[in-house]
């Protein structure tokens, strides 16, 4: 029998963060979620609270005496607390910096103090706009300029990541870094940006599906619980320590494909409309064309890939959209 852990998942009333609770809890570990709330929600962690081995702790993890208390007794931190989403990184640039870095900064003082071993989920948005396709965990990265709100957000994410990898160069820490792409499934939210959600809830509401830019735009899409298997090989993958992993499908969809699939499984006959990225962001946005992982470095320490295809993913989109009415 496997030993039965103490996880601490920051963030953990989010997307990503209540999937990979309700997996650990499954295992049967013992699971703590710090949220505040702010992008996360009740809902997405309500059905673990009956679960004895769960315990919820609604507050800002940017509290001192809350970390101390609540970094000692676990055996493993998953931190994914942060800022997310393009729409609320352009509307709220103030308060994505200071949702990335400081938390960061003080979390990882206490797991050193500790010695607890972390693991931080970073962003594809830090190989910024790069074009060397597909990207690598240390190719060089290009930011765009700093008078653009986006790359706020890489380069927060980017400090986090130089930040624990500081401290693994200086004391050895175990640090485990994480570079998400779009990672999607049942419970993200739509609020705040991402597409997949938004397409869905529009094609169900008979609402036009409004596709940013042009749409030849492309992305690769990865099942939450794809990632979510990814994140925990990779927490237990001592050979990890001390590196950054890409994690995200490498199969690439147009965004106005993507759209068309949407219509197609759900049947709906709502409109495709394009507008503009000034219309939609304001006048300093920058996008990138593509974005596609090496997933070299996955395979080769954690003999991950993913599982799911697109349909199976949009599928199961539609199945909560159907059921949550978000
Ligand atoms: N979803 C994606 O496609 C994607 C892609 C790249 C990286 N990521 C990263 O994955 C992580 C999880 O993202 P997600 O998609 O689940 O988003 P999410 O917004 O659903 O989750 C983030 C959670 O952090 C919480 N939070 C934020 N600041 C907090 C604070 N100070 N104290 C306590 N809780 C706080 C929010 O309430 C939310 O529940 C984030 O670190 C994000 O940067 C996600």
């Amino acid at each position: 029998m496997t030993e039965k852990l103490r996880y601490l998942i920051t963030g953990g009333a989010g997307f990503i963060g209540s999937h990979l609770s309700a997996r650990l809890l499954d295992e049967g570990h013992r699971v703590t979620v710090i949220d505040d709330l702010s992008t996360g929600a009740w809902r997405n962690i309500a059905p673990l609270e009956g679960n004895p081995n769960f315990r919820a702790v609604i507050a800002d993890m940017n509290d001192a005496d809350l970390l101390e208390s609540e970094v000692a007794p676990a055996d493993f931190v998953f931190h994914l607390a942060s800022a997310v989403g393009v729409r609320l990184v352009v509307e709220r640039p103030v308060e994505t910096i200071r949702r990335i870095v400081e938390p960061t900064e003080r979390l990882t003082d206490v797991c050193t103090k500790y010695r607890r071993p972390i693991l931080l989920t970073s962003t594809s948005e830090v190989y910024g706009i790069s074009e060397r396709i597909p990207f690598r965990e240390e190719d060089p990265v290009v930011i765009g300029a700093t008078v653009k709100p986006r790359w706020a957000y890489a380069s927060a994410k980017m400090l986090d990541e130089f930040y624990l990898l500081a401290h693994h160069k200086e004391t050895a820490l175990p640090v485990f870094i994480v570079r998400l792409f779009n990672t999607v499934g049942a419970r993200q939210t739509g609020k705040y940006g991402m597409v997949l959600p938004r397409f869905v809830s529009a094609a169900l509401a008979g609402e036009p599906l409004v596709v940013h830019g042009d749409g030849t735009q492309k992305r690769c899409f990865c099942s939450v619980l794809d990632v979510v298997e990814g994140l925990i090989r990779v927490s237990r993958a001592p050979e990890a320590a001390g590196k950054v992993m890409n994690l995200g499908s490498d199969d690439e969809i147009a965004i106005g494909d993507l759209a068309r699939r949407v219509l197609e499984l759900t049947g709906s006959n709502s409109p495709v409309a394009l507008k503009s990225y000034e219309e939609v962001f304001g006048p300093d946005f920058e996008d990138m064309h593509r974005r596609v992982p090496s997933l070299e470095r996955a395979r080769r320490l954690i003999g991950w890939k993913p599982v799911y295809t697109i349909d199976d993913i949009i599928r199961q989109v539609i199945d909560d959209k159907r059921k949550t009415k978000d």
